[in-house]
């Protein structure tokens, strides 16, 4: 056993998924327990979608599908993760506490149907969903299969009833005190906004404060507080069914499955909450490898480096897509293998058998309809299981050693994409990808972390897109560069505060003095007119969507504009910044992938944080040290072609056994994956 974090110690990588026994008769329940055997299934979700079935009428239980689903899996010698399953109303509360479904942005009360559609303000779901939780853990708190508590599911989404606009109120309360400084912070004084009773306000919706949509907003204060209030109602629901848990069972890890990157809710805010991270990863399609590492970094960031877990992916096939394209053979090995990579010490799935009926039932599944073993998914999965098996608890508890952080900040995502101006083209998380990206490809092991965190553990700090700069940062990252680090940041940083009024200085606000830069006008074009950059005297690389003209307050230019009014003015700038040779790079502009990529590897390559297969341009690697100091390598082959490397170290592959020779010969197949032990 391995137990270094909030995670449940495992003796080895739990692999499983979401199962749904409440919609199989008992037969079927034992025809899928021998394919779990064969795939090396030892852990299944149960539960997450159950409530109706559990409390069938107010004060009404029924366990007896849990009981026989857990007693059936200790039987097994399987463990499951218990979900409350709070996040599907049964229809008969909804029918009796109408106040528990939703008003939408739009303000249309909704009537019961689908899932995630409860009011986190309605006292009676609070009620409801307490109690459900409270019961599960009284019948379930030392039963031998369980693992981990899972509430509820993905939390998300947004109410704007009444009990909704009451809570926001006395939220704003809490929050600023006094209406003369919520007026300030919201900045009311502008068309006419002042408050002077705490009832006027109302929820910022379709029918008050916002027009073409939720990121189109008269106020970015009332939008902000309402989006951070929406974050802590939903995350009150959570905290709520944890407690319940807690009054009996007081030690089994909690967890609910986040999404990512995941807009509405501020994650960071949660994660104290939790005792381990888990989420459910699903790229977009299309998505470059570096997508889903981004998000398993940042998800890996919410408990300080902790390995999270990956709750969910699908074996083969989503359904939710207009068009859901299929996992290519190998594709689940790696990433699988990229998760692990990453930070993650359990590998789950949706689902373990595909649903009969309704909107997932073309939801990629372990087992399908017809219940067979010998289709190609369940054998990818069967293999993946036994190489799982054997690789026993050598990653678990493992921690990433990064010396570069990337900063994400909801609130600068929300303020970037709710503001009028610059430009709606520049979307939060693509900027912060592209910067991640060029680190990744560089070799570099990245931390992706909050603005609160410690930031003295690394040379390079990346913080792409930081619109608004809150508390001590600014000062925290002249720190950075005091002690000989780097900080990066991009054109739209610094420019409001945490109520995204703008700061009464120059531009990049409190970042300025780090920059050695002043930026006092911008261009904003359209999304297909570029313009090239020239970088370190060599290289064109297009930029687009926003053009800061910077005028050097110190620092020297690294790249220039070469085109239009300020052709020949600095695109990017270093700064050199105290005594032992820091350095602040202020990025203008909007660079390409290969612009990003040059200028990334300037800083990385100052700090000899320069991979050794950076050369390899589909190769991924990551580091992950272990509890007692095993240095693990994976490298990871995104091509459909091998990969023919010459190793950098001494290492055994625990995937093959194999022992690689220091300059020896290194090969990888077709997407395939070699997890090195350093020797
Ligand atoms: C989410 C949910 C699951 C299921 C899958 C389908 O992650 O948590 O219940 O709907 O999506 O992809
Ligand atoms: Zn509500």
């Amino acid at each position: 056993m391995n137990r270094t974090s909030g995670a449940p110690g495992t003796p080895r990588i739990p692999y499983g998924g979401d199962y749904n026994p409440e919609q199989w008769p008992e037969e079927v329940a034992d025809a899928d327990h021998r394919l779990f055997t064969r795939a090396g299934v030892d852990t299944l979700t149960v539960g997450v979608f159950a409530w109706s079935l559990l409390q069938p009428a107010e004060g009404v239980h029924d366990f007896t599908v849990l009981d026989r689903a857990l007693d059936r899996a200790a039987a097994e010698g399987r463990r499951v993760v218990l979900a409350t399953g709070t996040a599907a109303l049964p229809p008969w509360l909804a029918r009796a506490y109408p106040e528990v479904n939703r008003t939408d942005f739009e303000g249309r009360r909704h009537g019961y149907g689908q899932r995630h559609n409860f009011c986190p303000s309605s006292p009676a779901y609070r009620r409801l969903s307490t109690a459900v939780a409270g019961s599960l853990a009284q019948r379930y708190a030392t039963h031998p299969a369980l693992l981990a508590w899972h509430i509820n599911n993905e939390y998300g989404g947004a109410c704007y009833c009444r009990l909704c606009a009451k809570a926001f109120r006395d939220w704003l309360r809490a929050r600023h005190g006094t209406l003369d400084a919520l007026n300030d912070a919201w900045w009311t004084s502008f068309w006419s906004h002042r408050y002077t009773d705490w009832a006027e306000i109302e929820p910022p919706s379709a029918l008050t404060e916002h027009w073409r949509g939720p990121d189109h907003t008269a106020f970015q204060g009332i939008t902000l507080d309402y989006q951070r209030f929406m974050t802590d109602a939903l995350l009150g629901c959570f905290v709520a069914e944890k407690e319940a848990i807690r009054a009996h069972s007081a030690d089994t890890p909690v967890t609910t499955n986040f999404m990512g990157m995941y807009r509405p809710l501020d994650y960071h805010r949660w994660a104290p909450h939790l005792d381990f991270a888990s989420w459910d990863c699903y790229p977009p399609l299309d998505a470059p490898p570096t997508w889903a590492a981004l998000a398993h970094d940042l998800m890996r960031g919410l408990k300080g480096g902790a390995p999270f877990w990956l709750m969910e992916q699908t074996p083969s096939t989503t359904a939710c897509r207009d068009v859901n394209p299929l996992r290519r053979p190998g594709e689940l090995r790696l990433a699988s293998w990229q998760a692990v990579a990453h930070g993650a010490d359990a590998v789950l799935y949706f689902q373990m058998r595909a649903s009969r009926g309704a909107c997932e039932k073309y939801h990629g599944a372990v087992i399908g309809h017809a219940g067979r073993d010998d289709t190609r998914v369940f054998r990818e999965v069967a293999a993946l299981g036994a190489e799982l098996k054997d690789l026993g608890d050598v990653t678990l508890g493992a921690r990433t050693p990064a010396r570069t952080a990337l900063l994400f900040d909801w609130d600068s995502w929300w303020a970037l994409e709710i503001s009028d101006g610059p430009s709606r083209l520049v979307t939060y998380v693509d900027v912060v990808h592209t910067y991640y990206r060029a680190a990744r490809v560089a070799g570099a092991d990245v931390d992706v972390v909050p603005v609160t965190a410690d930031l003295s553990a690394y040379d390079v700090v990346l913080a792409p897109a930081l619109h608004l700069v809150k508390g001590d940062l600014a000062q925290r990252l002249e720190a950075v560069a005091q002690r000989g680090g780097t900080v990066l940041t991009t054109f739209l940083s610094g420019r409001g505060d945490e109520h995204d009024r703008a700061f009464l200085t120059d531009v990049p606000g409190p970042l300025a003095p780090l920059m050695g830069v002043r930026v006092d006008e911008w261009d904003a074009r359209p999304a297909d007119e570029t313009h090239p950059v020239r970088l370190g005297g060599d290289l064109d690389a297009t930029a687009g969507l926003v053009f800061e003209i910077v005028i050097p307050q110190g620092a020297e230019p690294i790249g220039t504009y070469t085109t239009d009014f300020y052709a020949g003015t600095p695109a990017v700038t270093r700064n050199r910044f105290g005594e032992r040779g820091g350095e602040g790079w202020y990025v203008a502009t909007h660079l390409d992938a290969g612009g990003a990529e040059w200028v990334v590897r300037q800083v990385l390559d100052r700090h000899g944080l320069v991979g050794p297969y950076a050369g390899h341009a589909d190769v991924e690697t990551a580091t992950r040290v272990t509890p007692d100091g095993t240095r693990l390598f994976f490298l990871l082959n995104h091509a459909t072609r091998p990969a023919e490397l010459t190793a950098h170290e001494a290492a055994t592959d625990l995937l093959t056994g194999k022992h690689v020779e220091r300059g020896g010969p290194l090969a990888l197949g077709p997407l395939g994956a070699a997890v090195l032990r350093l020797e």
